[in-house]
């Protein structure tokens, strides 16, 4: 298919790094087959990652060839679980270069399950601050519930058009907020879930520098990116290994600093996380982290399947998918841009950055039609899985990005919302009639992994095809 193409010449030739790529094609041919097989465009990387078959098949071997009990026992079977937890926990620390006696890696079933854990446990207060980005998924956004409920302010710092970046200037405005020995946080997104723009690392030591712990989200960064967690020291990093390598789903990790863990209390206390529960007593002990922060048993068959997805992602070598979804972002970014009706009206409009610099796979753009108007989403997605394209639409729980990317002003949405009939209840069509008809979402295209050349010219021809 690559070499009927036309255009993929001039692809190599602007981004020559893709040729270094193609043992992608090879593990696509060998480990991803059903892709083809099944005729798939896959462009939604960053809603999930997809596993190669080897990873099932050795995990399906590993749990033929043992019997595995429920950990926190001494008999055999739960110490051979016992084991291959552990040992998940180091592959993860060494995957993210973390120091052993600096961070902890906690188990949670997903992202969002990392971020309420901190939510719930960080000791906000009267006084203290949670600070955070408008770009940002909505787990991090619901992290403001617990802020708030316990005094603490929230602020948010906006974002700037059209490169979809943060406001540098409110940054650091911002960031003297923080009132010394208070508890303060700062959370942001290494990689934004909506416009795939990357934020700056940087942010990580300029925030300690003036009192703040930082809750660097990585789930949309992770899946493309090294982090070297030796050499950024972010607090609490919370991720879901489905969008890293696609299998398992339902764990997640919370990398914790030690120093910064030691700040939380939790709320509860379950089977588990204590060394001493009495009833008469009235009194528990917690036990030490990661345990105290890992209620109930932990779901020891699937863990073990981590550590074969990060064999999986290191033999490939994270900078060579970096390199690949880099390349063909690009050319896409490049090509979707040239498309334009007959009238020479664009046929869509991408929201964040219109080249291949600081940004990731994800590109979020919706269609317009030869009068400029948007096209619902929508619609969009249906004439996608028409032609067997798997992408998304929507606001991908990030609101605050789809806000600023659309143009709904806060007026709008306060209007809206404080309608009498809107108090409790509001559906998507109602959401629309409130802000004029105006795009309350958009499509987002996400490559990945074994994204190739071939799924990009699929995208194309659909766009193509929406010109009129
Ligand atoms: C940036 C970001 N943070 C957090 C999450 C939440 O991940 P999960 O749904 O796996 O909990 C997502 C999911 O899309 C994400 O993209």
């Amino acid at each position: 298919m690559i070499a009927s193409s036309t255009t993929y010449p001039e692809f190599l030739k602007e981004f020559p790094e893709y040729a270094q790529t193609t043992s992608l094609d090879e593990l696509r041919q060998r480990d991803y087959a059903r892709l083809d097989r099944n005729g798939h465009v896959y462009l939604d990387y960053t809603g999930a990652g997809l596993y190669g078959e080897s990873q099932v098949q050795k995990h399906h071997e590993l749990l033929s060839r043992e019997v595995y009990g429920n950990p926190h026992s001494s008999n055999p079977t739960s110490l051979a679980a016992t084991e291959l937890v552990e040992q998940t926990r180091q592959a993860i620390l060494h995957f993210f270069n973390a120091p052993a006696d600096e961070y902890v890696v906690i188990f949670v079933s997903n992202a969002s399950g990392a971020l309420k854990l901190v939510g719930e446990s960080y000791p906000f207060a009267a006084g203290g601050h949670y600070l955070l980005t408008f770009d940002n998924h909505n787990s991090v956004n619901g992290i403001r519930e617990y802020a708030l409920a316990r005094g603490a302010e929230v602020t948010y710092i906006p974002m700037v058009l059209p490169e979809m970046t943060i406001d540098e200037q409110k940054l650091r405005q911002s960031l003297t907020l923080a009132k010394p020995g208070q508890p303060n946080l700062f959370a942001y997104p290494a990689q934004s879930n909506f416009s795939g723009r990357l934020h700056s690392l940087e942010w990580i030591e300029q925030a300690h520098a003036q009192g703040w712990d930082v809750l660097l989200d990585v789930a949309a960064f992770a899946p493309t990116n090294p982090l070297d967690l030796s050499r950024y020291h972010p607090d609490f990093v919370p991720i879901s290994f489905y969008k890293m390598f696609g299998y398992p789903t339902g764990i997640g990790a919370l990398i914790a600093r030690r120093q910064a863990l030691a700040k939380l209390t939790r709320p509860w206390f379950a089977g588990g996380t204590i060394t001493v529960v009495s009833v008469q007593g009235e009194k528990h002990y917690m036990a030490e982290a990661p345990n105290a922060f890992e209620d109930g048993t932990l779901n020891f068959l699937s863990i073990p399947a981590v550590e074969i997805g990060l064999d999986h992602l290191s033999a490939i070598g994270l900078p060579k998918i970096h390199d690949r979804v880099h390349s063909l972002t690009g050319w896409l970014i490049k090509e979707l841009l040239q498309l334009t009706h007959s009238n020479g009206q664009p046929v869509l409009k991408i929201y964040g950055p219109t080249h291949a610099d600081q940004r990731g796979g994800t590109i979020a753009l919706n269609f317009l039609d030869d009068k400029g108007n948007v096209i619902d989403h929508r619609s969009i997605e249906e004439q996608a899985n028409r032609v067997k394209i798997s992408l998304r639409t929507g606001c991908f729980c990030n609101p605050g990005a789809g806000e600023i990317a659309l143009g709904i002003s806060s007026g709008e949405l306060s209007a809206c919302f404080t309608r009498p009939d809107h108090e409790t209840h509001l559906s998507y069509d109602d959401f629309r009639l409130c802000i004029d008809g105006k795009a309350s979402g958009a499509v987002r295209i996400s490559a990945g992994m074994v994204s190739n050349f071939a799924d990009i010219e699929a995208f194309l021809r659909f766009a193509k095809s929406m010109a009129i």
